[in-house]
């Protein structure tokens, strides 16, 4: 057995008790625990970037999700990037860089066969747990398998300076799709036009949003790729063409609440001949590494921007779970969890 481990202290990030409304920090125990060692067939990762989404709030609730809810008392479960600092099994050596769900904490042991060996230098981690990771092949899958989208279409995003959003309008655009973003104020949406080449964007808390989109997409949306649920979903309904598909890939709108509020004027489904339809990107396993491939393609073509909001230290995991709700995010939302001075200086920051 070879090991690089240098301490015997983990620092785990638990939940301590079920939030209401917008999550807390003491929502969450942040203690130092000692590292578990591997059994034959396992593997001791050290956590480098963690993945922060926001289907955790969800998760937490205890209501029931696609996934087993999170109890008071676990380990928070989280997408992680990291090296293999122990290794029990032939498939991984020390040194390996790997992906999977590591938890939010500094060392995890896992068995080997659920993690995935990132073939990448290190400072490619962040990129690979967003654009080539959950978030990029979201978007890319529930565009082309969910939306069939065609080029020509119109395309509307919501979240769309947020890491799913930013990419799906991205790769639309590029795809021939005219692409109309909502995010939230005018600086988002100016972010959006200018620095993701979206054609337009607009605001969501205007209160006015369903004129705006009827404006916008004068000869309706085809398709709309929803991410935040809520008044947003109904002014997109409001402005559908005949034939469109919804694309309902999360309720961000929606998570911090008791009882989530469905859209009330459904019924323009059935005027509109229109189609909603539900997806969880984990049933899509096998077109994971066509949308890698395509969204390789896109990024060295630089027709792919995919900014990062990183947040330094395991103990600022509470703050950067609730940037996704406050959107104070550009960007995919990891936590860096080492720390030095030039890290200090950028928390939080866009890069
Ligand atoms: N179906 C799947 O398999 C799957 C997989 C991954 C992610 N998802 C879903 O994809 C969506 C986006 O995830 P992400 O990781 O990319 O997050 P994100 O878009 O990077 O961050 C969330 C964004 O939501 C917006 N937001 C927050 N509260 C809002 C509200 N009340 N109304 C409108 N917008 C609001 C904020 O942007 P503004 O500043 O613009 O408001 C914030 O930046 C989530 O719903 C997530 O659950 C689904």
């Amino acid at each position: 057995m070879v090991t690089t481990l240098h301490t015997q202290t983990n620092t785990t990030v638990r939940l301590a008790r079920r939030p209401s409304g917008m999550p807390e920090d003491n929502d969450w125990s942040i203690a130092d625990e000692p590292v578990e060692r591997p059994d034959p067939g396992e593997v001791l990762v050290e956590t480098l970037y963690v993945s922060v989404d926001p289907a955790m709030r969800a998760w937490v609730s205890g209501a029931q999700t696609y996934r087993a809810p999170v109890n008071p008392g676990d380990i928070m479960p989280a997408a992680a990037a990291g090296r293999v600092i122990e290794s029990r099994d032939a498939a991984l050596e020390v040194g390996d860089l790997v992906t999977g769900d590591l938890g939010v904490q500094r060392y995890a042991v896992r068995p080997a066969r659920v993690l995935e060996r990132i073939t990448a230098p290190v400072d490619a981690l962040p990129e690979h747990l967003g654009v080539l990771g959950i978030a990029g092949i979201t978007a890319y899958i529930g565009l082309h398998d969910i939306g069939r989208l065609k080029p020509g279409d119109t395309l509307v995003v919501s979240g769309a300076a947020g890491a799913v959003g930013s990419a799906a309008g991205q790769i639309a655009r590029a795809f021939g799709a005219r692409v109309i973003g909502i995010a939230g104020g005018e600086e988002k949406c100016r972010y959006v036009v200018d620095d993701l080449g979206f054609d337009a964007c607009l605001d969501h808390r205007d209160p006015e949003l369903a004129s705006a989109l009827s404006a916008a997409a004068p000869k309706g949306i085809d398709v709309y790729f929803d991410n935040v649920g809520g008044d947003v979903l109904e002014a997109a309904l409001d402005n559908l063409a005949r034939g469109a598909r919804i694309i309902l890939c999360g309720a961000v709108s929606q998570y911090n609440s008791e009882r989530m509020a469905g859209p009330s004027n459904y019924m323009e489904l059935l005027i509109k001949r229109a189609s909603m339809t539900g997806f969880v990107v984990f049933d899509h396993r096998d077109r994971f590494d066509q949308a890698r491939a395509e969204l390789s393609a896109l990024l060295s073509r630089g027709e792919l921007r995919a900014d990062l909001h990183i947040r330094q230290g395991l103990h600022q995991f509470p703050t950067a779970l609730r940037d996704l709700f406050t959107g104070t995010n550009r960007g995919k939302v990891l936590l860096k969890t080492t720390t030095n001075n030039a890290d200090r200086a950028e928390n939080g920051a866009t890069r």
